[in-house]
């Protein structure tokens, strides 16, 4: 039996329910939420205890692992009193709202010497093996990106000192996603736009950003964000070879080569892959399912950090 906790039962913890009720012999053993009408309704469903706080969490239902699905604002101690406790974590991204309490939570989770995972969950499609296996040994070029899309409904998204930003929260998928396919992040450039979106309360986030990458192997990229608009908008990543463009799109990768396009769907859920390899890593011990760690997924903070960081000051950020 895998016994896990929630802390964070919004949103993205419905999601992992619904997956993790579909594993044989888990069992969610304790939940927390700031908000206790939303902790009752989500232990009502998933058949677990409440907790008025994670350590009571940790202490009274001793969990092997929880599940960390807070905005990024509320990261820090939770993971660090579970790890000190040798709770095994599954992280939500971002995994952290700045790169101080990544390398807090970073540490704690190395002397505890405890799994991680964190949810960038798009690395679970098996159309990103695809992509990863056409790209093995070719030459990227050039990559470029964008998420346009609307602002999201949660409150404290459009709050800079809770969410960090769109780069850092949302776009951070794309932002993972280059470093996933085309290898380490070298140099980053940031310009924003602000002033589109003053009739929104509390509203204080870039309304559109526009990222230059320099990529270790010498490829140049550009990510573009963007959350202003009202109709449905588009995610994608195009990454460019001498021999192939490569697109992903909803899931789809499409290659484009000279007088031949070919396109896989994907026919997995990714959250469901997302949680099976975690728990199989929890019941086995071995990592070797998890395709993000806790220490990776700070190398993605990283870069949206120096995003943030260049949009103020106006330079280019070395990492
Ligand atoms: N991987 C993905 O595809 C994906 C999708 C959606 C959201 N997310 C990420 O998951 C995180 C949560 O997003 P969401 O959409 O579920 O937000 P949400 O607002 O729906 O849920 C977050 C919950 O955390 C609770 N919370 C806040 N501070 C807390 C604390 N200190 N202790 C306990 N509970 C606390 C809130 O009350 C809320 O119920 C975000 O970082 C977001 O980026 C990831």
């Amino acid at each position: 039996m895998v016994k896990i906790g929630f802390v964070g039962c919004g949103g993205i913890a419905q999601e992992h329910l619904k997956h993790l009720r579909t594993i044989n012999d888990v069992k969610i053993v304790g939940v927390c939420d700031a908000i206790a009408a939303r902790s009752r309704a989500f232990a009502a469903e998933a058949g677990a205890e409440v907790y008025a706080d994670p350590v009571s969490l940790y202490d009274k239902a001793k969990p092997d692992a929880v599940c960390v699905a807070v905005p990024p604002f509320a990261h820090g101690a939770i993971e660090e009193e579970a790890a000190a406790r040798g709770i095994h974590l599954f992280v939500e991204k971002p995994v952290a709202i700045d790169m101080a309490v990544a390398a807090r939570v970073s540490g704690a989770i190395k002397r505890a010497g405890i799994l991680s995972s964190a949810g960038y969950c798009y690395r679970y499609c098996d159309t990103i093996d695809t992509a990863r296996a056409l790209l093995k040994g070719k030459a990227v070029s050039l990559v470029t990106g964008a998420w346009i899309g609307g602002l999201p409904p949660t409150p404290w998204w459009r709050r800079r000192n809770q969410s960090g930003g769109q780069m850092l929260e949302q776009t951070t998928h794309l932002f993972d996603l280059v470093r996933y396919l085309c290898g380490p992040v070298q140099e980053v450039h940031a310009m924003v736009s602000r002033g589109c979106m003053s009739r929104v309360e509390g509203f204080d986030v870039d309304d559109s950003s526009v990222v230059v990458l320099r990529l270790k192997t010498g490829a140049v990229a550009s990510i573009t964000s963007t959350c202003i608009i009202n109709h449905p908008g588009r995610i994608h990543l195009d990454i460019v070879t001498p021999e192939f463009t490569l697109t992903l799109n909803n899931g789809t990768v499409r290659v484009e080569e000279d007088h031949r396009v070919t396109e896989y769907r994907s026919e997995c859920d990714k959250y469901a892959e997302e949680n099976r390899a975690f728990i199989d890593a929890v019941r086995t011990g071995k990592k070797n399912g998890i395709r993000c760690t806790y220490a990776d997924a700070v190398k993605t903070l990283q870069v949206t950090c120096a995003a943030n960081e260049s949009a103020e000051t106006g330079m280019p950020v070395k990492l």
